[in-house]
């Protein structure tokens, strides 16, 4: 079995010849097996705030969830081409799971081990798809690995979105799908109320009510097939391809 560099959690039927990049430093299994504490890698240099949130994520957003997160969450997966070779990030503690397309197969990454340890128990993971402990900006995998990404409510945390972005760009093969689902700038006052919010949240949580999403993919690169816009804007679904 292949240890890398970060929190790994191999399914029993994934293929063993996908096309992660190298791996540089071997870890102790002991690691896979500490099931409370943080590991700190070259790819979590500091303990993730989602650490600290993890026990209480599921609860703290239950009732989005049952009233339209749920759905939307189906909305972006039915995005996802059948057959495809998938990349989440920031997969959390595997909320999506449930939507993903019958058979997938692929790779649901996430900075935080907490959360990690949460989505390893759903058993709603197909057993296609294994866990992988990586930041977005800095994805273990090789260019074009992937046929399809997404990522829901992840983009307003990534500490830099604009390499985020060149990173799907780089591991989705040119004329896949990048799909989005996230909470963004709502346009005109309630705008300006995100600001203001932000300055809360931003040291709290690391989380920015304030991107302006679409925009930052798009001057990344990536090319915007579709922007649909929810709650008054504040969230939005966001489809874009690879060129
Ligand atoms: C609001 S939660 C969303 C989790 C899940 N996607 C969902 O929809 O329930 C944000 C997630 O993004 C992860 N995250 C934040 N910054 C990240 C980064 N730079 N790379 C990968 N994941 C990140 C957090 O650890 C957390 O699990």
């Amino acid at each position: 079995m292949n240890l890398y560099p970060f929190f790994w959690i191999p399914s029993t039927k994934f293929p063993t010849n996908f096309p992660l990049t190298a791996p540089t430093k071997r870890v102790s299994l002991s690691l896979l097996r500490t099931e409370r504490k943080s590991i700190s890698t070259p790819h979590t240099r500091a303990r993730p705030v989602y650490d600290r949130l993890a026990a209480h994520y599921e609860r703290v957003i239950g009732p989005l969830e049952r009233r339209w997160l749920g759905r939307l969450r189906a909305e972006l997966l039915g995005e996802m081409p059948a057959r495809a070779r998938l990349l989440e990030v920031g997969a959390g503690t595997g909320l999506n799971f449930r939507h993903y397309p019958r058979g997938a197969c692929g790779v649901a990454s996430e900075l935080s081990r907490e959360m990690l340890l949460i989505a390893r128990d759903k058993p709603e993971r197909p057993d296609g798809v294994r866990l992988v402990q990586a930041r977005a900006e800095q994805l273990p995998f090789a260019d074009g690995a992937f046929d399809a990404a997404f990522a829901t409510l992840v983009f307003c945390s990534v500490a830099s979105p604009a390499q985020g972005f060149a990173e799907l760009r780089r591991v989705v093969r040119p004329g896949g799908t990048v799909a989005l689902l996230e909470h963004v700038r709502p346009a005109g006052l309630l705008g300006h109320a995100f600001d203001a919010l932000s300055l809360l949240t931003v040291p709290l949580f690391d989380d920015h009510f304030n991107r302006r999403t679409a925009e930052e993919a798009s001057r990344a690169g990536l090319t915007l097939r579709r922007v649909e816009n929810h709650l008054r804007g504040v969230v939005q679904l966001i489809v874009c391809g690879v060129s």
